[in-house]
């Protein structure tokens, strides 16, 4: 990757005293109270802001949280929650700053988290205006948002386009890293486990991944809509009979280079969609008018897991159940101990599949747990993300 990286500059000391404004990635899933439920994010963004602050600089942080209205700031849009963490893991206070775009107060030395970047106008269509304050508010932009990347707003594309040095920092660095050697030259099998409600926002993943994998291993309301192009029923469940095609075209460009999209063979199905729903394992043939499908059943589950165990390196994003229903895990948990116990290089991402490699303690047995969701199936598409594009152009001069 030909860009500037924020470790070398601290490491040759043109970092000191200097302001340094790091975009991070802080959209942490919250519950109803507010309360963060699952901290990756976080975790993940502090070595940028430690390396900083031991290079001396004085530290700006920001991030979007959630999809906000611009110019409308509400309370449930706050970083506030993320400033608390983020001082516990810091070890330090993190003052919160709102109304940030004309000027920061900030000395060498300390951090300041800026008020969610996206309530600001003219963030999410990069409008030059705004990207020209943001260049001037620092010396040094660091882009350490990975989960971001995908995207040229504000303070993800126009403050690098504008600041005085833009550079990459070590999670963005390490994220980039380690997803495209994984996937440059993959040991074989290749199995890519591809879930989710829809085939249409994954269909350009799918098909950039049947030309690369050995076998395709399809879930959720995608694996409903291949069970119809497969021609087996599936009553009520959620698919998109519009892309049966697609899906047709994924099965055969799999068949042609002898690869396989495995088919469930059997399904846990329920009348209605609720955590005390009824659960009643059916094979695939056997689905009634009025079931829905909602989990992959125990033998397709147990065939899967034997593949995974035997591949060289598995991709993995979204669960292939209603994992968060007890009656619905089965599959999405053997998926994930069969990642644990084979010795596949596994890498994984996607806000559900964090959740689930949390609820499952598999951690430390996934080979990379990226912090991307939409910019993780970017990379694998093999897309050059903005972030990239501009800071490698910054790094051109
Ligand atoms: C994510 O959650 O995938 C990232 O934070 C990006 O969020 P966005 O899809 O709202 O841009």
């Amino acid at each position: 990757m030909n860009v500037i990286r924020f470790s070398d500059l601290c490491a040759n000391g043109s970092v000191k005293g200097q302001r340094v404004f790091i975009r991070a990635d802080l959209n942490v899933p919250q519950d109803d109270a507010g309360r963060i439920t699952e901290d990756t994010r976080i975790r993940a963004s502090v070595p940028a802001i430690e390396m900083a602050l031991k290079a001396g600089a004085a530290v700006m942080v920001t991030s979007h949280l959630g999809r906000p209205t611009e110019g409308e700031f509400k309370p449930e849009d706050s970083l506030a929650p993320v400033a608390q963490r983020l001082g516990e893991l810091l070890g330090r206070e993190v003052p919160l700053v709102a109304n940030w775009v004309d000027g920061v107060q900030v000395a060498p030395g300390q951090v300041v988290l800026l008020e969610n970047c996206r309530v600001n106008k003219g963030e999410k269509k990069n409008d030059p205006a705004l990207a020209r304050k943001l260049g001037a508010l620092c010396d040094i932009f660091v882009h350490d948002a990975f989960g971001t990347s995908h995207r040229a707003e504000g303070t993800t594309y126009g403050i690098a386009q504008y600041a005085p040095i833009a550079c990459a920092g070590p999670l963005l660095a390490a994220e980039i890293d380690a997803i495209t050697q994984a996937l440059a030259n993959p040991k074989r099998p290749l199995a890519a486990i591809v879930a989710g409600s829809k085939v249409s926002t994954k269909l350009t993943i799918l098909k950039s991944l049947a030309s690369k994998v050995d076998q395709l291993i399809v879930g959720g309301g995608i694996a409903n809509t291949f069970m119809l192009a497969a021609g087996l029923p599936i009553g009520k469940s959620l698919a998109e009979p519009d892309l049966i095609s697609e899906a047709q075209a994924v099965i055969e460009l799999m068949k042609a280079r002898g690869a396989e999209v495995p088919i469930p063979t059997d399904v846990v199905t329920a009348k209605t969609f609720a955590a005390d729903a009824i659960a009643t394992v059916k094979n695939a043939h056997e689905v009634a008018e009025d079931d829905m499908i909602l989990d992959i059943g125990p033998q397709t589950a147990a065939k899967l897991a034997a593949q995974l165990k035997q591949a060289g390196t598995i991709v993995w994003n979204g669960p292939v159940g209603v994992f968060e229903f007890a009656a619905f895990e089965n599959g999405t948990r053997t998926i994930a101990q069969a990642i644990a116990e084979s010795s596949a290089f596994s890498i994984a991402g996607g806000g559900d599949t964090l959740a689930a490699i949390a609820k499952y303690g598999i951690e430390k047995q996934v080979g990379y747990i990226s912090t991307g969701g939409g910019a993780f199936l970017e990379v694998l598409e093999g897309k050059t993300l903005p972030a990239f594009e501009i800071l490698a152009k910054r790094a051109a001069g």
